[in-house]
């Protein structure tokens, strides 16, 4: 479990970047940190692996104040996948999966095999090992950083807008990879995105954020989008633009189910609720 406890960080120059942060994420919970540029996002998750210091409060895992532990250990204990992947440029991808465990005492020969699997796990051909990250995709440059950040399998990853700078398509295949990883791998993962969708996609819960790392509001994407806790939520969400108010209407003895431009979205499965 990690838990925040009134966390706050004050940046040097006096940006408040985090105000009074609290939460509690369980174990092999997917939580989704959404919010718009500046709120605060990629400060609370650094806070997590202390990339980043709290002013005031305090940052547990399983009941641990991360303040106690040793940074270089505990950062290697955890998973990050960076924006943009984060790759060392000069190091090819086989040396960039295995350089953490390797630091941790895996013996290379081990780290190496595992780095194999690892590939083959993120969808990469293996054949790709011996190659530099600049000459990759981005895309395949993605999957370096989640294979990265698998490779010492940690009980926790980080993970910063991973998919943020590939095209929609790559995306898609790339959260779905995600969702099968987290369905066998059950890590506690915690995911920043700026995107609503890929929000609600990912996350068990959603924590919807205003500027200061304030909660606008956390829960399930049905709970979410069943029930905006204020404007700034069903704004943030699209609860009151077309795609996502959604209406039944009665065609063929079959209820289809439209958005409010009227495009057909799908058929209701099932009964009806009444
Ligand atoms: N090292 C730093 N020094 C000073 N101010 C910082 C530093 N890092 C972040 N900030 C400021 O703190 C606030 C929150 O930044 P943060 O990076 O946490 O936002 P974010 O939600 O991750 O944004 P984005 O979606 O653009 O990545 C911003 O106003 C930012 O300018
Ligand atoms: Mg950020």
């Amino acid at each position: 479990m990690i838990a925040f406890e009134n966390v706050r960080k004050e940046y040097p120059g006096g940006t408040l970047a985090v105000q009074d942060f609290s939460l509690e994420i369980a174990s092999h919970e997917s939580l989704v940190l959404v919010g718009s540029s500046g709120s605060g996002k990629t400060t609370l998750m650094r806070m997590v692996n202390r990339m980043v210091e709290p002013t005031a409060g305090r940052v547990l895992i399983d009941g641990d104040d991360v303040a106690a532990l040793d940074p270089v250990q505990l950062r290697r204990s955890i998973g990050y996948v960076m924006q943009a992947s984060g790759l060392l440029p000069h190091r090819t991808v086989l040396d960039n999966i295995t350089t953490v465990p390797v630091l941790r005492g895996t013996a290379k020969r081990e780290a190496r095999e595992r780095a194999h699997d690892l590939m083959e796990t993120v969808g990469l051909d293996p054949a790709l090992a011996s190659r530099y990250p600049s000459q990759l995709s981005g895309g395949q440059q993605q999957r370096v950083g989640v294979a990265r950040g698998l490779a010492a399998d940690p009980n926790i990853l980080l993970m910063d807008e991973p998919f943020g700078a590939v095209d929609p398509i790559v995306r898609s295949e790339l959260q779905r990879e995600l969702q099968r990883l987290q369905h066998e791998l059950r890590k506690t993962i915690v995911f920043v995105t700026h995107d609503i969708d890929e929000a609600f996609l990912l996350g068990d819960r959603v924590v919807i954020l205003r500027p200061g790392g304030i909660i606008a509001q956390v829960g399930t994407p049905q709970e979410i989008l069943a029930a905006p806790a204020d404007d700034f939520v069903a704004s943030f969400v699209g609860a009151d633009r077309g795609a996502r108010t959604l209406h039944v209407e009665r065609v063929d003895g079959r209820d289809v189910v439209v958005d409010a431009d009227g495009r057909a979205a799908g058929v209701l499965a099932g009964e009806r609720p009444s």
